[in-house]
């Protein structure tokens, strides 16, 4: 792309024809360069059975390029036509209780079937080979956020495919030992005796549910890989991509695993309207798909002008909000936005889901700001290829997540993800960049590493850690990290077992706290949630409960171990409490703030390439003021020292270094 992709999901499919000139005046308007196309087609495409009509696309795909407007280009394969499934109705998905689901949505395709499989490359091969030569391709869009509504099917095929997943893995011996099949009266003594994880009297297997939340990713990644390698195969020059889905929503996809296997990263994005946090979370969701892109540029492939119409209450955007969400994304590493979608439905689900162009037309909020960024984007568009640079970094774990949502823990209150948030926004709010890295990654550029809850940990990974203070590192960690193995099975001797060593402490029993439940601290700060009984051993303590079911009881400690330093969080810390200890830590592993409004909501992130672009994001409701110097790209003036921010406003400064 010449400059920051900007555009939006465009289903002319949903329109008569005469429309799809008015789009491509519009989208001229805006300032769109970029459009995916047909990610829902297949049934327009494909009429039945190898029978393909592209002459609609076609035309679409001319009237695009004629528009200067460039396309990522689905593969079409995300919902499967209902003459496919009527024809083959065992390739449709199967739940845990045995219920078959039916047609009538979308995404309705058993991961494993061979015929989805067949009838998905067959289809991508026939767009690849009927498009490689359209000036308008300019990438591939495979599928569509593989795992939302199917991450998992637990059919009969999927049963065989899980036990070959296993013995590729284990002997019997191995997997019963690595399931703890000894427990309960499990033990396997025949391939053929093991299923997934479908509905069984009580809590299911442990090690067994989470081998099959890894099969399941690796099933769904196969699939993406049959597509992507078909296309290779016929346009080896057209980069390929599938668009994650971020964070809260991304509960199944190892997106470490995944990144490993595009061409670039993009990602989806949905701020929920009702979190007065929101932009940290979107900041955060940011942070990490820079991660998968392994600090490369990315591509953010959706997220909204304004409402959705899959939450409780759909609130509407906020006038200059969507403004602010895409240069916040530009800000922490991408090289374009785009939403779902261009033109709002007339019908179907997704009706009241707000677009480029709203159901009242053009004369609105949304299409204006739309033709404000577009306009905007063309003034930065140097910024495309520029790179974030950070001191921190957080170690973001899928297989902990999927271990930890698991049932029968030491408490059902704890979840994986909003333990990140809280250690994230601690960060955000101090005014420091941050990366996520995956476990067993290099952290050796880093000046502290903030590790939440990395509860299934490899003796690797966790050794990893221990090198990296050893060698001189800071290490901020919270509770539930090291407790358990790569099979979720227990480190015995006390807990944190992997890490007992690096933090100089050791526990001897988890003391979970009731539904609201507060403790008190001897620094003025409170725990919920989750206390432990801890004995320093080695470590200085830094807070300790006062009340509660352990008082005297060490909360947070800090220990000193081979040249670096390790914190631990022992206990639910309240925010105050957390966003103390990250900023001891931080102070002490040398880190400085970006600048000090940050934390009243003013972001500021620095884009470096040829030249440094500092972004800055004033989510609040008053004008601040800045330290800057450059050329705000967007106003053309020159600024020398301050510059003011106004409230919900952007800018965007060329620094002079
Ligand atoms: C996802 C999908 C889109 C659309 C949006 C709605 O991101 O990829 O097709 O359903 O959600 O928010
Ligand atoms: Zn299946």
């Amino acid at each position: 792309m010449p400059g920051l992709g900007w555009g939006a999901d465009y289903n002319p499919e949903q329109w008569p024809e005469h429309v799809w000139a008015e789009d491509v005046e519009l989208m001229r308007r805006a300032g769109v360069n970029l459009v995916s196309v047909g990610i829902f087609s297949w049934a327009r495409i494909e009429v039945s059975k190898g029978e393909y009509r592209f002459d609609w696309l076609d035309r679409v795909m001319d009237l695009l390029h004629a528009g200067g407007i460039r396309v990522d280009l689905a593969t079409a394969t995300a919902a499967p036509p209902p003459w496919l499934t009527a024809q083959y109705p065992e390739m449709l998905p199967v739940r845990a209780d045995g219920v078959r689901f039916s047609h009538g949505s979308r995404q309705a395709y058993c991961p494993t079937s061979p015929i989805y499989r067949d009838r998905a490359t067959a289809l991508a091969g026939e767009m690849a080979a009927h498009y490689r030569d359209h000036p308008a391709l300019a990438a591939w869009h495979v599928g569509n956020e593989y795992g939302c509504h199917i991450p998992k099917c637990y059919c009969d095929t999927c049963a065989a495919s899980f036990r070959e997943w296993l013995r590729a893995r284990y002997t019997l011996d191995e997997l019963n030992d690595a399931w703890s099949t000894a427990f309960w009266s499990q033990g396997y003594t025949d391939w053929a005796q093991i299923l997934p994880p479908r509905v069984t009297p009580t809590f299911s297997n442990p090690g067994q549910l989470l081998d099959f939340d890894r099969f399941a990713d690796d099933a769904l990644l196969e699939l993406f890989k049959a597509e992507r390698d078909v296309l290779r195969m016929i346009t080896p020059e057209v980069p390929i991509t599938t668009n994650f889905m971020s964070y809260w929503s991304s509960d199944d996809m190892d997106c470490w695993k995944w990144a490993r296997e595009v061409d670039f990263v993009s990602t989806d994005h949905y701020t929920r309207q009702d979190w007065p946090r929101r932009h940290i979370d979107l900041a955060m969701a940011a942070d990490m798909t820079r991660g998968f892109a392994g600090g490369r540029p990315w591509l953010l492939m959706e997220h909204s002008t304004s409402a959705v119409n899959w939450q409780p209450r759909n609130i509407a955007k906020q006038p200059g909000e969507m403004r602010r969400h895409s240069f916040a994304h530009v800000a922490h590493g991408a090289d374009g936005t785009l939403f779902f979608q261009w033109r709002q439905s007339r019908g179907g689900s997704e009706r009241y889901h707000s677009a480029m162009v709203p159901h009242a037309g053009t004369e609105t909020k949304v299409y204006r700001e739309v033709c404000q960024v577009g306009d905007e984007y063309k003034r930065i568009a140097g910024v495309v290829g520029s790179t974030v640079d950070a001191d921190v970094a957080v170690i973001y774990d899928y297989e902990s997540r999927f271990a930890l949502r698991q049932p029968a823990h030491p408490t059902s209150a704890f979840e994986y993800q909003q333990c990140v948030f809280d250690c994230y926004q601690a960060l955000w709010q101090a005014g420091v960049m941050v990366d996520f890295v995956a476990p067993g990654q290099d952290l050796s550029k880093y000046k502290l590493v903030v590790v939440p809850a990395l509860y299934a940990v490899r003796d690797a990974h966790a050794q990893l850690v221990a090198d990296y203070v050893a060698g001189g590192g800071h290490v901020l960690m919270t509770y539930l990290s090291g407790v358990a193995d790569e099979h979720s099975r227990v480190r015995l001797g006390g807990y944190p077992g992997a890490f007992r060593d690096v933090l100089g402490v050791w526990t001897e029993e988890f003391y979970p706290l009731h539904e609201g439940e507060t403790v008190a601290l001897d620094d003025g700060s409170a725990a919920t949630v989750w206390t432990e009984h801890l004995h320093a051993r080695g470590a200085s303590v830094i807070a300790s409960y006062l009340d509660g079911p352990l008082p005297g009881v060490p909360a947070v400690t800090r220990n000193e171990f081979g040249d670096g330093v390790a914190w631990y969080v022992a206990c639910g810390l309240d925010e105050s409490g957390f966003a103390r200890t990250a900023e001891s830590a931080l102070a002490e592993a040398g880190i400085t703030p970006m600048n000090s409004v940050v934390k009243s909501g003013v972001e500021l992130v620095r884009r470096r390439g040829d030249v440094s672009w500092l972004f800055a994001v004033n989510h609040t409701d008053t004008d601040a003021e800045i330290a800057a110097s450059g050329v705000e790209v967007l106003s053309g003036e020159r600024v020398s020292g301050r510059l003011t921010v106004r409230a919900g406003d952007v800018v965007v400064l060329r620094e002079e270094v």
